[in-house]
């Protein structure tokens, strides 16, 4: 992703996430599913797939899905898929996705935070990639997730790495290196802000309008604590480096395999 400019609004609401994402639905839309997510395609998906193991045969949820990309991935893994997402407008494209080429996806409209379309101990898998850090809640998320979870199940998200990609970060040249070193600042910022980005490695990016994303200030222990209080159990944390192998495939990865992670992949357990 490319971040481009940034304002200043106070606490954004769920409903406010809702509409912003409603807005960004239709260029959404049609970016990922033209693979232009470069980021996801090349790197983060391939890594988060290989965290999560085999999903095959589970009951599981897919936290925030979008237009549902990896709802669809996971279900080709044979996983019996539900996804969830706040946005309308996304889960109006899922589904004409899943009636274009079914593959026994359900799509509901709900929040992470309030998952009470659904019993409890309705899963034996929970997924999230890419949205958590998108909402005012993650302490909510975790106790719904929880909540509608079985006993013995696992739960694994991906999200920006709280540490390296903060609301204050950014790149300075250095040496002979452009745009290699990454300068990390206001960590400790519990801002919430509108963020205007676009994915980066686009072929003509100034054809493109932006997506308009709600952002949220949290610490590395604003995503852990909220899940250990909840009662998860803390398996395995990932902070995926591009090899150097992929970096020469995709350079656009390098500086993220020169400097710090940029995503964090988390998987804990209901015991
Ligand atoms: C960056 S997109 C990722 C979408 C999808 N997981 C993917 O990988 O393509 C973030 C998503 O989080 C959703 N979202 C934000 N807050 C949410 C909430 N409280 N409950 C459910 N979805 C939410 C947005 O609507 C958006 O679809």
């Amino acid at each position: 992703m490319t971040r481009i400019s940034r304002q200043q609004p106070e606490q954004i609401t769920e409903a406010e996430v809702a509409l912003y994402w409603d807005k960004n639905a239709d260029l959404w839309t049609e970016q990922v599913r033209q693979n232009l997510d470069a980021f996801r395609e090349h790197f983060n998906n391939p890594v988060f797939l290989q965290f999560i193991g085999d999903i095959k045969g589970k009951t599981a949820l897919d936290a925030g899905c979008g237009e549902g990309h990896n709802t669809r991935i996971f279900a080709r893994l044979g996983a019996k898929m539900t996804g969830i997402d706040i946005s309308p407008k996304l889960i109006a494209h899922a589904r004409e996705a899943e009636k274009r080429e079914p593959l026994g996806i359900r799509y509901e409209v709900a929040s992470f935070s309030d998952l009470s379309i659904f019993p409890d101990a309705s899963f034996d898998l929970a997924l999230s990639t890419m949205a958590l850090m998108d909402s005012p809640s993650f302490e909510g998320a975790a106790r719904e997730i929880y909540r509608v979870l079985k006993p013995g199940s696992d739960f694994f998200f991906s999200i920006t790495h709280p540490c390296f990609v903060t609301p204050g970060f950014g790149w300075t040249a250095f040496q002979d290196d452009p745009n290699i070193k990454l300068t990390v600042s206001e960590y400790f910022s519990k801002k919430q802000w509108v963020e205007s980005w676009r994915f980066s490695q686009l072929p003509k990016p100034e054809d493109v309008p932006e997506f308009v994303v709600p952002s949220f200030g949290r610490t590395l222990s604003d995503y852990i604590n909220p899940l250990i209080k909840t009662g998860f159990t803390l398996k395995e944390l990932s902070e995926p480096r591009p090899s150097a192998e992929l970096c020469r495939q995709h350079p656009f990865l390098t500086k993220w395999r020169k400097t710090a992670a940029i995503f964090l992949h988390v998987h804990c357990r209901k015991e």
